[in-house]
């Protein structure tokens, strides 16, 4: 198994480039088998979340060529009404979409139910009531959710939760419905936004997306397309903590700022520059952070899947902040590995009491899930000495290149593996000397 071995202490200086948007590729690519056409997807992220799905829409029989790291180019007009049971499904949240994708066009979807990160109780309830909502009947048998419709017909559904998951996989669905579906209480999260764009650009009639109103008029078919996706705003997002975190200097290229105005806002409150171009952001900060507080929200809140990155920076800033989370109820697992470097947090229900400490020390600690993960690697290139972090698969899940990126910026960080007779020697061993 491999696992990260960090030197912390480093202050992160220089550039980087953000990969594709996971969370809206996925919906992206489950979309691109709703045509019989060939789909052409660009600036697609090469992570594991991203290589399931593929897998998954390859075991239906969806023609997928891999034009280069980051280009596919799909073609689902072979595609057999079977059920989707690909074993890499069964691992990543975001196979529900193949329910939409494959209920809009087929009229039938059997997809093994999704798992997905460990951090509380994710139902699909809201999925579900869009899909009956359309006029499908819906069942949860033997593991698998099976959704099917003589016909489907737009309908006016009131989400009771914002939902990014279902919104998306009813306007999928609703796409290839008959006459109008009104979506009320939509997310409006940049990839809902990017996946409407998406299906737009295949024909789909899709007003609305990125307000909490959506308006699908259903077409007959989709058509072929070609489509870059937007890059990744957590990812993004966590090399600008990571900067903050070392009192360092980066610039983060091939952003959409305004995706990130929720960081940026935060960022400058706790006391660093942010320098904000077209396309890139530049972070940087040379003193000990202030406190401040923070509540996770739906887009264009503060995203949940930043709150553990926060949390550690907040954990050695000056003060005392608290950190609220309003959309999962299990997301502070975290919070004991931190614990273990130095860091003074309570947790109690949903809300962290972070009293800042100077510093971390490094620690032998084990990622509990992706964006976690990703919060326990900057408090280890942030810490003093050295740092093991185990289950590093989570963390692949979501970031592309991600120890060869923070590398680039001048972090101790090399990935060993727990099978190697000689990984505790190379563990100790810098990358400066
Ligand atoms: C997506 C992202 C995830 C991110 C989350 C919130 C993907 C693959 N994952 O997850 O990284 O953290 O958005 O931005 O894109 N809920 C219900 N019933 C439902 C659906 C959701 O009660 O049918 C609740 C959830 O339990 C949660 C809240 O709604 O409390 C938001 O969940 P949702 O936006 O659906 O998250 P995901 O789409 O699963």
């Amino acid at each position: 198994m491999e696992f990260y071995s960090i030197k912390g202490g480093n202050p992160l200086c220089g550039e980087v480039d953000i990969a594709g948007a996971k969370n809206a590729a996925l919906p992206i690519l489950s979309a691109a088998i709703m045509t019989n056409e060939t789909v052409l997807v660009e600036n697609v992220p090469d992570v594991s979340d991203i290589r399931a799905i593929l897998s998954a829409i390859e075991s239906i029989g969806a023609i997928v060529t891999r034009v280069d790291r980051h280009t596919f180019r799909i073609n689902g007009s072979r595609i057999v009404d079977g059920p989707v049971m690909d074993e890499a499904v069964r691992k990543i949240r975001g196979s529900y979409y193949l329910i939409g994708a494959l209920l809009g066009k087929y009229r039938r979807a059997e997809v093994t139910l999704p798992k997905g990160c460990n951090i509380g109780l994710r139902p699909i309830d809201q999925h579900v009531k869009g899909f009956r909502a359309l006029g499908a009947d819906v069942r949860i048998e033997h593991g698998m959710i099976v959704a099917g419709a003589e016909d489907l017909i737009g309908s006016h559904i009131y989400l009771d939760v914002v939902s990014v998951g279902a919104t998306i996989n009813i306007m999928m669905a609703a796409s290839l419905a008959r006459g109008l579906t009104i979506i009320e209480n939509a997310a409006k999260e940049p990839h809902v936004v990017d996946c409407a764009n998406f299906l737009n650009s295949m024909g789909a009639q899709i007003k609305g997306a990125g307000t909490d109103v959506i308006r699908i008029r259903g077409v007959e078919k989709l058509h072929g397309t070609e489509y870059s996706i937007i890059p990744d705003q957590i990812e993004a997002g966590t090399y600008m903590f990571a900067a903050a975190a070392t009192r360092g200097d980066v610039t983060i290229h091939n952003v959409i700022p305004k995706h990130l105005e929720s960081l940026t806002a935060k960022l400058e409150e706790i006391g660093c520059q942010v320098e904000i171009s077209d396309d890139a952001v530049r972070v940087t900060a040379n003193k000990r952070l202030i406190n401040t507080h923070v509540k996770t929200l739906p887009y264009p809140g503060f995203p949940t899947d930043m709150q553990p990155q926060i949390t550690v920076i907040l954990g050695l800033a000056n003060g005392t902040s608290i950190v609220t989370e309003s959309i999962f109820e299990s997301r502070f697992k975290y919070v004991d590995e931190l614990t273990r470097m130095g860091a003074q947090i309570k947790v109690e229900g949903n809300t962290a009491i972070v009293t800042g400490v100077p510093y971390y020390t490094g620690a032998n600690i084990t990622a509990p899930d992706l964006r976690a993960g990703a919060g326990l690697v900057i408090a280890a290139l942030a810490a003093d000495g050295w740092s093991e972090i185990h289950d590093v698969v989570y963390i692949e899940r979501g970031y592309e290149d991600f120890p060869e990126k923070l590398r680039s910026l001048g972090a101790d960080i090399r990935v060993l593996d727990t099978d190697d007779p000689d990984a505790e020697r190379k563990a100790r061993m810098s990358l400066a000397v």
